[in-house]
């Protein structure tokens, strides 16, 4: 017999076909769920967690944003993680924590609804079927949300429908992702991960001010890259600079380094996988797996 799946709900383990939630819940009514997706990996000394007291900071982080009170520490999330993907005899695989109004009442107040926590791991490989070759992407018309309308740094499932809209009208007219711009038209990120661009061996990259969740996988492959010796700049981009750019690649958790080869049907640099982008991704790699002892503070060991 297949073992079933095991959750983390509310500080207990339950099972996949024991896991239910009212039709009416208030987060699937109102998009008001709020969420993390965290990696692990597996590496010569078993599975380890990429990152994890960082994403688990910013999903409390959103908590408190959005004033839901989680009911657990920090601390006890944290072993959550660890434990479901223990549990699950999982050695990689995509963490998804999320917290919910657990409310079957129609209207969209808040106050004093009762919020759930569970933390999921499924097996997951590649996000992008495409991310050996390179996506071709397509500049949204829908920009990018901003602080003014809805809290860009918190991770928020409602934030996620400017995604959906967005890669809807990628796909729709033949691209694989799409990329967004703020309502100024600069460059802000891809649907679900961070953008960087390289020019004359610079990587260049959307910063604090941009309208961008500011990724903890942007983060590491700053620091990573500036290590490598390469010039990192944070700044406003310009829409034309994707055309021009000598290449360009997303990062993100899901994403991992994914190359962009054509933007709006413009061919980026060669239209093939670039070099420093390869660089990138085989180092990025190496750490996450396990196999450069300088960044293991980054890793979370299950034994
Ligand atoms: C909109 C958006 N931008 C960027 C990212 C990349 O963030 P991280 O590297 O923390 O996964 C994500 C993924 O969580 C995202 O959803």
């Amino acid at each position: 017999m297949v073992e079933e799946r095991k959750y983390w709900l509310n500080g207990q383990f339950i099972s996949e076909s024991m896991a239910k939630v009212p039709i009416l819940t208030h987060s699937l009514q109102y998009g008001s769920g709020i969420f993390e997706g965290i990696r692990a990996y597996e590496t010569p000394k078993g599975p380890a967690i990429f990152r994890l007291r960082d994403h688990m900071k910013r999903f409390v982080d959103t908590a408190k944003i959005y004033r839901m009170n989680l009911g657990f520490t920090l601390e006890e999330l944290e072993n959550g993680v660890r434990e479901v993907v223990k549990i699950n005899n999982l050695k990689s695989c995509y963490i998804r924590p999320f917290a919910f109004y657990d409310d079957d009442h129609v209207g969209v107040g808040t106050t004093g609804k009762k919020v759930s926590t569970f933390i999921a791991a499924i097996p997951f490989g590649k996000y992008f079927s495409e991310a050996d070759k390179g996506l071709r992407c397509k500049v949204s018309s829908w920009h990018r949300i901003d602080s003014t309308i809805l809290p860009i740094q918190a991770k928020a499932s409602g934030n996620y429908l400017n995604s959906v809209i967005a890669m809807h009208d990628a796909h729709e007219s033949g691209y694989d992702e799409a990329i967004l711009t703020d309502r100024n038209g600069y460059v802000a990120e891809g649907p679900g991960e961070n953008i960087m661009l390289v020019k004359n061996g610079e990587i260049i990259t959307p910063g604090r001010e941009s309208s961008i969740l500011l990724g903890i996988t942007r983060f590491s492959i700053l620091k990573m890259a500036r290590d490598m010796g390469f010039e990192v700049v944070e700044r406003l981009i310009h829409r034309e600079e994707l055309y021009t750019a000598d290449e360009i690649f997303f990062v993100g958790t899901a994403a991992e380094v994914t190359p962009v080869t054509n933007v709006d049907g413009i061919e980026i640099g060669s239209g093939s996988v670039g070099e420093i982008t390869s660089k990138i991704r085989s180092a990025y790699f190496d750490i996450v797996q396990g196999r450069n002892p300088a960044y293991e503070s980054w890793l979370t060991y299950l034994n």
